[in-house]
C-alpha cells in the first residue's frame, strides 16, 4: 500500500498540535506506521527543501524549520499521498479551506504548521532521508481494517 511522509513543523509543535494533526488522519482511516521527534540540522532540512533552493525563502524556510524539534511521520493507506495533502490544505494558509489543517489553524505561509510529500516519488525519497534506507515502517495488521477498506 501508499505511504507519504508527514511532519509537523516546528511551529506546530511549539503550539501543541502534534495530537490533533495526528488524530485527523487516525480518523480518516489512516495508519501509522513510523514516527519521531526530531531536532533536524540545517543541513538535513536543505537536502529535504533541495527542490525549492534558489527560493528568495529558502534561507528563511530551513531556518524556521531547524528552529526546534519536528514530529516526523509515515502514514499509509489508499492514496495516502494525495488525500494526506487534502487534509493539510493549500500551502498558502489564507487559501486554506475551512476544515483542513492548515485552513483551521494557520494564518501565514511561512508558519504553515506541517508538511506532506507532494508525490509518491517524492514521499519514497523524504521516508528515505528522515527515516533512513531500510524498511523503516513497522508493519502491523489493524483490525479495524476491514471496517474502513471494502
Ligand atoms: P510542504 O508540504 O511544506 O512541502 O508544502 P507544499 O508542498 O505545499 O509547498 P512547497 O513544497 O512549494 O513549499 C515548502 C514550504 O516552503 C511551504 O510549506 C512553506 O512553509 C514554505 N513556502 C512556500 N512558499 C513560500 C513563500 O512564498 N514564502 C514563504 N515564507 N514560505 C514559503
Ligand atoms: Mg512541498
Amino acid at each position: 500500500t501508499e505511504q507519504t511522509f508527514i511532519m509537523v513543523k516546528p511551529d506546530g509543535v511549539q503550539r501543541g498540535l502534534v495530537g490533533e494533526i495526528i488524530a485527523r488522519f487516525e480518523k480518516r482511516g489512516y495508519q501509522l506506521v513510523a514516527a519521531k521527534l526530531v531536532h533536524a540540522s540545517q543541513e538535513h532540512l536543505e537536502k529535504h527543501y533541495e527542490d525549492l533552493k534558489g527560493k528568495g525563502f529558502f534561507a528563511g524556510l530551513v531556518k524556521y524549520m531547524a528552529s526546534g524539534p519536528v514530529m516526523a511521520m509515515v502514514w499509509q493507506g489508499k492514496d495516502v499521498v494525495k488525500q494526506g495533502r487534502v487534509l493539510l490544505g493549500a500551502t498558502n494558509p489564507l487559501q486554506s479551506a475551512p476544515g483542513t489543517i492548515r485552513g483551521d489553524f494557520a494564518i501565514d505561509v511561512g508558519r504553515n504548521i506541517c508538511h506532506g510529500s507532494d508525490a509518491v516519488d517524492s514521499a519514497k525519497k523524504e521516508i528515505a532521508l528522515w527515516f533512513g534506507e531500510q524498511t523503516p515502517t513497522i508493519a502491523y495488521q489493524r483490525s479495524a481494517d476491514s471496517w474502513i477498506y471494502e
